[in-house]
């Protein structure tokens, strides 16, 4: 294939502020250095043509799109999608690779969202084409994300994690210290986020929001108020996840790698213990990466329910356990297209 287009965008890890972006609330990620690429031509004919090179099947859509969720194969639904959302009705043939492990916590749909969005032309601020990846999220899969994982893929910056408040809509790049190093560990346990019990989360966050108003501002004990103790506890966790993001940011900026990764391990608790999406496995990742010389915090990152964890590490520490896939990853800049 004689591309004349380039289309990368990265995939993401999560630090800290997990499950807070759908209640408009703090989070902290990074784009990372894996990432999804599409080389591609434009073409004026009402038609997308890609092939993969990680999946068997390749995808021939005709534009206009209606119907994403429907497309076959599967991984088609991602580019319908972000198609749909933009009323694309010129097209692009090209070949989509990716180095982003699926199914783990790290955004490899996000990433392929943004990559096509940039391919098919997409223009407008960061979190213009954000939002359109996002609604590109749900119409394929179903699932009512927020807006972390395509925000990270499109604003990333070199060395730099971002705090981003989802109600605000704001991006601040804090510096990664040069002193430590990110590793991102796969759990072995595949997830799933449409069979998973995100939509449920989204929906007791929106009961605990009914009751005590919008989590994003609401006082640190205000969940006290809940008297169903399962919407109490998931309110708990957002409400004191939201200052762990605050207070992490700080300890991140000024270089305090032990309260920044200590942080991390209550994050972790947290979810574990009153959002109740962490796994066995996940669990035992955690402890066994905290226990290990060189590392300053662990936590489930993404939505849980399997996936991967994340770790704060001194520079030159490589904690990842023998039969485990793991990365060191490193702060990247955001998705870009460029001519070949
Ligand atoms: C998934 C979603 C994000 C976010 C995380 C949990 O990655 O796509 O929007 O809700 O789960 O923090």
């Amino acid at each position: 294939m004689s591309a004349t287009h380039r289309a990368w965008a990265p995939g993401r890890v999560n630090l800290i502020g997990e499950h807070t972006d759908y209640t408009g609330g703090l989070v902290m990620p990074m784009a990372i250095d894996l990432g999804c690429e599409i080389r591609f031509e434009r073409i004026a004919e009402p038609m997308i043509s890609l092939v993969s090179a990680d999946q068997p099947d390749p995808l021939t859509l005709q534009l206009p799109v209606a119907g994403a969720g429907d497309v076959m194969p599967a991984w088609g639904r991602y580019v319908a999608g972000v198609a749909e959302e933009l009323g694309a009705a010129s097209g692009i043939v090209g070949e989509v690779s990716s180095t982003v492990p699926l199914g783990s916590g790290l955004s490899s749909s996000a990433a392929l969202e943004v990559a096509v969005a940039l391919a098919l032309g997409a223009t407008g601020s960061d979190v213009e084409l954000a939002e359109i990846c996002r609604a590109a999220e749900r119409r394929a899969s179903g699932v009512p994300c927020g807006i972390m994982d395509q925000l990270a893929s499109v604003a990333g910056v070199a060395g730099h994690a971002l705090l981003i408040d989802c109600g605000k809509l704001t991006v601040e790049p804090v510096p990664v210290p040069v002193d430590c190093s990110v590793v991102v560990i796969h759990s072995g346990q595949h997830r799933d986020l449409a069979g998973s019990a995100y939509n449920e989360r989204v929906e007791q966050c929106a009961r605990a929001e009914v009751l005590i108003g919008p989590l994003r501002s609401a006082a640190s004990d205000a969940w006290r108020r809940i008297e169903d103790p399962t919407v109490a506890a998931r309110a708990r966790h957002v409400l004191s996840e939201n200052g762990r993001v605050r207070r992490f940011a700080t300890a991140l900026a000024a270089d305090d790698l032990g309260l920044a990764g200590s942080l991390m391990v209550q994050s972790h608790r947290s979810l574990r213990d009153d959002f109740d999406v962490s796994t066995p496995a996940l669990d035992e990742l955690v402890e066994r990466l905290v226990a290990t010389p060189g590392v300053h915090g662990a936590r489930l990152t993404g939505a849980g329910f399997g996936g991967c964890v994340v770790g704060l590490c001194d520079a030159g520490v490589d904690p990842r356990p023998d039969g485990f896939l793991g990365w060191i990853v490193h702060a990247s800049a955001g998705a870009f297209v460029e001519p070949l």
